[in-house]
């Protein structure tokens, strides 16, 4: 199981006004385990004011940078974003997991692939490490950015993003959209629509040739483009995506009380982790296995508590549980039995999970 290290801030700078970059200093010794692919994410814990605070952040370096970054975007009320942008400081340590995720393909320098990638505002951090990534590893390959955010001086990354055009000319096309100024093109207002989508597959993207779509940011927009992809022609696997928030669509909630009128009440649960057990019996308030054993005492690892970073996958090896929310575990990994603690509801008197699979 994951464990997290203390890991000092070796810097710390304002990437916008709202928007601050973290890079931090793994030791030597630690840098074989912090090893990464371009799209994954670390997850961080620090103290706010007395409380425990838990977050996952994607990495905005690349791997062949030798670096460790992510990006911090404020947002209204957020307590860990408000801490990073306000207080947090050179020299300061945060609790840090090794990375993690599987929002990537594999490089081939032998291949010459097509990339087609999509992200809004602060979406753009794991986009931005695959696209640096491929382009340098992947001398025959292709990129096209379509990149929305509010004001061109909120554009996250924008310098190196323009750098990286200019490194990689005829390799890599950018095509920032904003929603709070207004240019002449009017494809470029404006958020990602079904209408603008359609033009971009008839015009600017061709569907056939893509081999890889990346998408990052809210879910609406990440539905809205993974459909229109699809309707275009690009098969669905294809098109992977991260997603930034979870649980909130109508569909979404519907889903979570469908689940939660399966829950089983009073069910024993045993949790395995290299050779450990740990027993408890679900309590009433709680509706997935990683609250119910965190409450009883168990040390379990976990980010986002959204189904989205799968920080705390487990595999089910006896008993049934259902998923309220599912955003990060693939089909394979379903048919394994592998299951999201954080969103994982008892459905059988007696489950077994096992965290060390
Ligand atoms: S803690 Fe992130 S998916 Fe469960």
């Amino acid at each position: 199981m994951s464990k997290f290290h203390s890991i000092k801030v070796s810097d710390i700078y304002k990437e916008t006004k709202d928007c601050s970059v973290i890079e931090f200093e793994i030791p030597e010794a630690l840098k074989p385990e912090f090893i990464f692919k371009q799209g994954q994410h670390l997850n961080v814990r620090t103290m706010i004011d007395g409380a425990e605070v838990r977050r996952s952040y994607s990495l905005c370096s690349s791997p062949i940078e030798n670096k460790w970054q992510v990006a911090v975007k404020q947002i209204d009320g957020g307590l860990f974003s408000g801490f990073v942008n306000n207080t947090l400081k050179k020299g300061d340590v945060l609790e840090i997991m090794s990375p993690s995720g599987v929002f990537f393909k594999d490089v081939n320098p032998k291949v010459a692939k097509n990339y087609v990638v999509f992200a809004a505002g602060s979406g753009i951090t794991p986009i931005l490490s695959i696209i640096k990534t491929h382009l340098a590893l992947e001398p025959e390959s292709t990129f096209q950015l379509f990149y929305l955010n509010r004001t061109v001086k909120s554009i996250i990354f924008k310098e190196e993003i323009e750098a990286l055009k200019n490194r990689y000319l005829g390799r890599f096309e950018v095509f920032f959209f904003l929603s709070k100024e207004h240019r002449n093109v009017e494809l470029f207002n404006g958020r990602f629509t079904k209408e603008k989508l359609q033009i971009l597959t008839q015009k600017i993207i061709d569907v056939p040739s893509v081999d890889e779509c990346f998408i990052c940011g809210p879910e609406e927009m990440i539905f809205l483009i993974r459909d229109e992809m699809t309707a275009a022609g690009l098969p669905k696997e294809k098109i992977h995506f991260e997603l930034f928030h979870t649980g909130n669509s109508e569909a979404d909630k519907q889903r979570v009380s469908k689940i939660l009128e399966k829950k089983v009440e009073g069910t024993e649960v045993t949790i395995l982790d290299g050779g450990k057990e740990f027993h408890f019996v679900m309590g009433e308030d709680f509706d997935n296995i990683l609250d119910g054993a965190i409450a009883a005492g168990a040390d379990l690892p976990y980010a986002c508590k959204g189904g989205v970073c799968s920080t705390c996958r487990c595999k089910v090896v006896e008993g049934t549980v259902e998923m309220k929310l599912n955003y990060s575990l693939e089909e394979e990994e379903l048919a394994k039995n592998y299951t999201l603690s954080c969103q994982a509801v008892p459905t059988s008197k007696k489950v077994v999970v096992d965290f060390g699979l």
